[in-house]
């Protein structure tokens, strides 16, 4: 659904707006302070998403970095080391939290696509005497900075299990997990059994304008519960967000949408502009293009872009992400090309 202004925002699947059917379930929410447990609709939330993720229990929460940031408070104690693939949002998009809030350090494995292998974990955990001592595993799936890729369910099943051999903790960053459900088709109950905590945001793909939760066996979440209180977390009635998350939840399966209109996007940048993207590259709604292989300077791409009515972020470090998302269409994808012609 494309912005009634006729603004194209390719920046984010964050930039997305509340449906009408999002805003009337919010007008229309019961609710009560959440705080007592009082408010229907955010249990309703808490419900479903563990639900939908296998776990016991759940908490909502006002951000993803919130959740992440909660996660690690509760698995970590200051002094020890989060094991991490180095390009993690936790680690380096997360102003530093974890570091500031919880005084853990990041022992970072370097590997594309988000990835952690079993030997890593090994490597890792060789260390003894007074090395800081390891006590969490982090997975980030898709992976945000590779382009949204989805790390394979066989990958995380091997090296979560040799992280459980070696007595870590595992959360998982899962801002987009229902994009890998929606491009792999293995459910969110099999990707939520190889860790302890996952937390997922409800203000990406799935379009509701703000949260995310923590979902985790129940006494793991009474503690975060605990720890969201010390963060100035907890919200009262807060159903009247909770009521567009539980729309954007329900209606997870349209995010291959978003993945079919990306290919579209990248087929489009492969066919104009040759070496800039390898298609099959794409697996979800990030589209990594190399700016270099455009021929443009930026000023002149943001200059006919922005003539367009069309928003994107400059490229970082050569990369520049485009994102599809449920208020971005066909139509749009057109008009970025032709703007670009
Ligand atoms: C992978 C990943 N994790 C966590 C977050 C943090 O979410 P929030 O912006 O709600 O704090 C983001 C946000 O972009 C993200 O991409």
């Amino acid at each position: 659904m494309p912005f009634p202004d006729g603004l194209a925002d390719f920046r984010s699947d964050t930039v997305t707006r509340p449906t009408p059917a999002m805003l009337e379930a919010m007008a229309s929410a019961p609710l009560g302070d959440d705080v007592y447990h009082d408010d229907p609709t955010v249990n309703l939330l808490e419900e479903e998403s563990a639900e939908a993720t296998g776990k016991e229990s759940a908490i909502f929460v006002p951000t993803g970095t919130m959740g992440n940031q909660l996660s690690i408070m509760y698995h970590t104690s200051p002094g020890e080391e989060i094991l991490a693939n180095g390009a993690s949002h936790l680690r380096s998009i997360e102003a530093g939290a974890a570091q500031a809030l919880s005084g853990v350090a990041f022992r970072t494995v370097e590997r594309p696509g988000g990835q952690i292998h079993p030997e890593d974990v090994d490597d890792a955990m060789e260390t003894s005497g007074f090395f800081p001592r390891i006590s969490l595993m982090t997975w980030e799936n898709t992976h945000n900075l590779s382009g949204g890729k989805v790390i394979p369910f066989e990958v995380m099943e091997a090296t979560s299990a040799r992280a459980r051999s070696h007595r870590l903790a595992i959360h998982i960053d899962g801002a987009r997990i229902w994009n890998v459900t929606a491009a792999t088709d293995i459910d969110g109950p099999a990707w939520g059994a190889l860790s302890d905590t996952i937390q997922f945001c409800f203000s990406k793909g799935l379009g509701a304008p703000v949260g995310s939760i923590v979902c985790g066996p129940a006494d793991t979440i009474d503690e975060i519960r605990y720890l969201r209180e010390r963060m100035g977390g907890a919200m009262r009635q807060a159903g009247v967000i909770a009521a567009a998350a539980r729309i954007g939840l329900a209606e997870r399966a349209r995010l291959v949408e978003d993945h079919v209109l990306a290919q579209k996007l990248a087929l489009g940048f492969a066919e104009r502009f040759p070496g800039s993207i390898a298609a099959d590259e794409v697996d979800t709604n990030l589209v990594l293009v190399d700016f270099a292989k455009l021929g443009y300077t930026w000023d002149e791409v943001a200059a006919r872009l922005l003539a367009a009515n069309i928003r994107v972020n400059p490229p970082l470090k050569g990369n520049w992400r485009i994102v599809t998302h449920r208020d971005v269409d066909d139509s749009d994808v057109e008009r970025l090309f032709a703007a670009l012609s």
